[in-house]
């Protein structure tokens, strides 16, 4: 599957930028779903959105300034509001703007510490992380970086415990657990959900971080999915402490994403450092990084295209429930091939 290829991913929420890179006057950009999008703090203060091209010349808006919480083109000066309206020409009297001056304006909010961006009318809200508002939870952003690799990847890989054998050889995979003790999935409206139970290896750092003194443990697993790109990770471990990941894989074009990832956490920083807690899911991520920027970014979403093991139940659910989006909303599946 082509993500840009199928319109429908463009009426989801995606984290596409971290708010506080969105300094006052600051325009920034990013390529969501293979569109530039210039973001910038109107006169509230709120971040704003809209395609990165002027309607008089195409020059991107992003080279501009902020003036008045508006986007003023680098190229005459023409000003766009939030909503993509032109509100100044400088050539022209004020009252005499034609109303076809107008940008394509996106849907632009701030959740969790990013900036929210969705290209249509959303099917669905942002995912809703409680832990984000509890004071017993702290919230660490830990990525904010490229990787080359489809959504989907990023997505199954989280939900596959038969890897961790042996791709997380130096962070937490045990070679006497290639397989989960427990999987137990269902589906929702916007989803999944997945209980799992898995053995693990802790080496010196996660021990220091987990406050345990032992090499061994259990992860208690909770994970979720919230189609398209966002999955959520909750590990509860024996001693009371749990940790929660959250990662979009927003995409950028068909063949790469966006990885944003923040953890959550019901410890303190007196407890473990922030510092301590990114420098182990760093080397996780890494580990799964080298080896999805291998993987084909085509998907395919028909499962008689690729073999399939039964931990794979996860990623052949999401392959579905994709396939039942696109067919319920008259698209088919663009591939290479197609
Ligand atoms: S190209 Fe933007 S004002 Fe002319
Ligand atoms: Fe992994």
């Amino acid at each position: 599957m082509l993500v840009t290829k199928q319109p429908i991913f463009k009426r989801f929420w995606y984290p596409v930028l971290p708010i506080n890179l969105l300094t006052d006057g600051n325009p920034q950009q990013f390529t969501l779903l293979g569109e530039k999008i210039v973001i910038w703090r109107d006169a509230q203060g709120n971040p704003a959105a809209v395609k990165n091209r002027c309607c008089h010349r195409s020059a991107e808006l992003s080279l501009g300034k902020v003036t008045d919480g508006c986007i003023q083109c680098p190229y005459h000066g023409w000003r766009f509001d939030r909503m993509g309206n032109c509100t100044h020409v400088p050539q022209l009297q004020a009252g005499m703007i034609s109303p076809s001056y107008k940008v394509s304006a996106y849907g632009c909010t701030e959740r969790y510490g990013y900036v929210w961006v969705c290209m249509g009318e959303p099917l669905c809200d942002i995912p809703n992380i409680p832990e984000a508002t509890d004071a017993n939870y702290r919230l660490i952003p830990e990525f904010y970086e490229t990787w080359k690799c489809a959504g989907l990847r990023v997505m199954e890989n989280e939900f596959d415990t038969a890897h961790p054998t042996f791709v997380h050889t130096t962070t937490f995979g045990s070679e006497e657990h290639p397989t989960p003790d427990r999987m137990e999935l269902q589906e929702s409206e916007w989803g999944i959900e997945f209980w799992s139970t898995l053995g693990v290896t802790n080496p010196q750092l996660q021990q220091e971080n987990l406050k345990l003194a032992t090499n061994k443990t259990v992860r208690t697993m909770h994970m979720t999915w919230y189609m398209p790109f966002t999955a959520q990770l909750r590990i509860g471990y024996p001693n009371g402490l749990v940790h929660i990941v959250v990662n979009t894989a927003v995409p950028i074009d068909d063949s790469s994403s966006q990885i944003v990832q923040f953890c959550l956490r019901n410890d303190t920083e007196a407890d473990t450092k922030a510092e301590s807690v990114i420098s182990f899911d760093r080397a996780v991520t890494l580990e799964d990084k080298a080896i999805l920027e291998t993987t084909d970014f085509d998907v395919p979403l028909d499962i008689s295209k690729e073999q399939h093991m039964m931990t794979d139940k996860p990623g052949i659910l999401m392959r579905r429930k994709f396939l039942a989006l696109l067919r319920a909303y008259g698209e088919v599946e663009q591939t290479h091939s197609s």
